[in-house]
């Protein structure tokens, strides 16, 4: 075996990764060697002034290499076992090792063993009940596991609990915020990791400017922040980015709204109220002039119809077109795209206004966007390009004056035909979207690229990557990826619209304000940080292609799998090492054979499983894979308190326990951040 437990020589370079604001369009990354405590960014925040600290994630990667791909003892624990079972078994069958790590999967409950294998899928010409058991039997006498049993097709295998406790409760109070995590799997080239780390650009949340941050958005925040979270532990270069709808037409009527509505000093306290207030009052302009004209329209229609003469009120309606707030909106917006400078101030002025109070709202739910891009930002050159691109390559053609791709004739039928300009020549939500696509590979060269972004949107999506395709760029196509997510059904606040991520939250917030929490010192933080989990946890129940009904009672409730229960979990944990007057930092030297009882041991076995849960989310990219997981956990230990009582033990066997909830402490506290949960320590 390559690694024995004890005597593994462990390299492991641990990073705390920390994220800067970005300075221009271009985020600086650093990575800070040795773990470095940044408990405040308040020094480099100080210019945009966040109210919460952004919290770092922490990595760690190894130069130490097992000779299976993909392998990393040092890293996961239970590639100590993975490599010694396929090594034996690799013995006895002559089938490649890597072959058979591949194959040796974790289980979903531990009675089925901490690591299974289905031998049928090593393709063996043989009966698999029959093989299984040959296997089985064959499993030579081992330290680490115990005679492996075999279930139908199955070999299951148990760890032994002593070594397991030693090498998993040893690593976590070391590793710390780093157990579980991976860097080496984001390496460009595993065998060559100075050629560097993949980079991934996700692009999330992008709400619209002036216009009310709906359901959708909420739920691509919570998903992107957690997939960058994911993509991060696992030593991917991560650019999170928020495409803004901040270009259209709707800006050239906001700016005239705001020169009869506007207040300045509105604008500069409350952007995002102020400039959606002002969007309601213009609208309702455009639909009182709506009226009229409209009816001038039927008139002339019905007097045409007659071949009756309509002159005279053509004139009329093009007096009436002509000082609509419509007509208004649009020479303005093509102001604005002609470049013309006053036009553009005030429209910069509402971006970075909104852009600012955006950032502090992120923060609350622990985001920092690396980059604010934006439909505003294409440049016309790029979608030129693409035009051209598309006309060379057939994919065009002109209808009715516009340029539209009618993807029924390109192979892909269920596309239907879009429209790529307009008969006025101007481009559209797609057309940006395309040109956005090349501009980021010009600029980032990523490896892959998210859009998080609603289910309501997947024909947008494969109609954007489809024709990313048919212009020539196959393999840009193909890095590309959309996640989706189904609706939120009956998002409303008690104080009615929702405009922004505040609204949404400011209930939730006053109904955990309700509940006294005498025991903390910041109770005000401490409601808004449980209001925040309460919304991103029932969110991240279930897979993300269901729906859900936003319930305000059930997601704040402490009884079921929902966040105050997380957080409760967790600041019990901290309570009971507050009150065991124990040296965190002494546990880890604890005498961990103390911990016998089935409770503890298979409790250990569940923590040994959190570098594989990273891992396995890794692939299915769901929240619910973590969330899963650590309600796995919540409900184990809250069966334990009253087996493995700490207060009251004797003073070694305090210590070990104290080491082993220190450990799930330290693994929940993890996971939750991975989710983008803040973890409190007292409630
Ligand atoms: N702003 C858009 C909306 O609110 C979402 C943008 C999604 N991303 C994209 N690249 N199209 O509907």
């Amino acid at each position: 075996m390559g690694h024995c437990l004890s005597g593994a020589r462990r390299f492991t370079a641990i990073f705390s990764l920390l994220r800067f604001p970005p300075t221009t369009s271009r985020s600086l990354k650093c990575l800070i060697p040795h773990r470095a405590q940044f408990t405040s960014r308040s020094s480099i925040m100080a210019s945009t002034s966040l109210p919460a600290s952004v919290a770092a994630l922490s990595l760690q990667s190894t130069d130490q290499r097992s000779e299976i791909p993909g392998c990393f003892p040092t890293l996961n624990p239970m590639d100590i076992y993975r490599e010694h079972i396929a090594t034996e078994i690799s013995k006895n069958l002559g089938v490649p090792v890597e072959k058979i790590y591949a194959r040796v999967a974790w289980t979903n409950t531990l009675d089925k063993g901490d690591l299974s294998l289905p031998v049928a899928s090593l393709q063996i010409k043989k009966n698999p009940a029959e093989l299984a058991s040959e296997v089985a039997a064959n499993f030579p006498a081992s330290d680490l596991i115990h005679p492996p049993t075999a279930l139908g097709p199955h070999v299951q295998f148990f760890c032994k609990p002593q070594p397991l406790r030693n090498t998993v409760l040893g690593r976590i109070l070391k590793e710390k915020a780093a157990y579980g995590t991976n860097g080496n799997q984001g390496q460009k080239d595993p065998s060559d990791p100075s050629k560097g780390q993949k980079k991934i650009i996700i692009e999330f949340s992008s709400p619209n400017i002036a216009k009310p941050f709906h359901a959708g958005h909420l739920r691509s925040t919570i998903i992107g922040g957690f997939l960058a979270n994911i993509y991060t532990v696992m030593g991917w270069n991560v650019i999170k980015m928020n495409y803004l709808g901040d270009w259209g037409k709707q800006y050239g009527l906001l700016a005239n709204g705001f020169k009869y509505f506007g207040n300045e000093d509105a604008l500069v306290k409350d952007p995002i109220n102020h400039l959606f207030d002002v969007y309601v009052k213009v609208n309702a302009l455009v639909s009182e002039q709506d009226g009229p004209i409209k009816e001038l329209k039927e008139q002339i229609k019905t007097k045409k119809e007659k071949s009756e003469d309509v002159a005279e009120l053509e004139a009329q309606l093009a007096k009436l077109v002509d000082v609509s707030e419509d007509e208004k909106a649009r020479r303005y917006f093509k102001s604005m795209e002609d470049g013309e400078p006053e036009a553009l101030a005030l429209w910069r002025k509402f971006r970075e206004l909104s852009i600012e109070k955006y950032k502090q709202t992120y923060a609350r739910l622990n985001i920092d966007f690396d980059v604010y891009s934006g439909e505003s930002q294409i440049k016309s050159e790029s979608m030129t390009d693409a035009y051209k691109l598309m006309e060379k390559a057939g994919v065009s053609e002109s209808s009715e004056g516009a340029v539209i791709v009618d993807f029924t004739k390109h192979g892909a039928k269920k596309l239907g035909k879009a429209i790529i300009v307009r008969k006025d020549g101007t481009p559209l939500y797609l057309t940006r979207d395309i040109g956005a696509i090349t501009e980021r590979d010009d600029e980032y060269h990523f490896d892959k690229m998210i859009y998080v972004v609603a289910s309501q949107q997947d024909l947008h999506l494969a109609q954007l990557f489809k024709v990313t395709e048919l212009m020539g760029h196959k393999d840009l196509a193909s890095r590309c990826q959309h996640i989706n997510f189904g609706m939120v059904r009956g998002m409303s606040t008690r104080k009615g619209t929702v405009k922004f991520l505040d609204d949404i939250l400011r209930d939730v917030v006053m109904k955990k304000n309700d509940v006294k929490y005498a025991q903390v010192e910041d109770p005000v933080k401490t409601a808004d940080t449980l209001g925040i989990t309460s919304v991103m946890v029932q969110d991240m129940t279930g897979k993300r292609v269901n729906g859900y009904d936003f319930n305000l009672d059930a997601m704040t409730s402490f009884e079921g799998d929902t966040g105050p229960y997380l957080q409760y979990a967790h600041a019990r944990l901290c309570s009971m090492t507050r009150k065991s007057e124990l040296d965190v930092n002494e546990l880890v030297n604890a005498n961990f054979d103390l911990l016998t009882e089935q409770h503890a041991v298979d409790l250990v076995r569940l923590l040994a499983q959190w570098p594989d849960v990273l891992l396995n989310t890794a692939k299915t990219l769901e929240p619910i894979t973590v969330l899963s997981y650590l309600f796995r956990m919540t409900h184990m230990l809250s069966s334990s308190y009253d087996v493995l009582k700490v207060i009251g033990s004797e003073p070694d066997v305090k210590q070990a326990r104290m080491a082993l909830y220190a450990s799930a402490r330290q693994v929940l506290n993890n996971g939750m951040r991975v989710l983008g949960l803040n973890p409190v320590e007292r409630m």
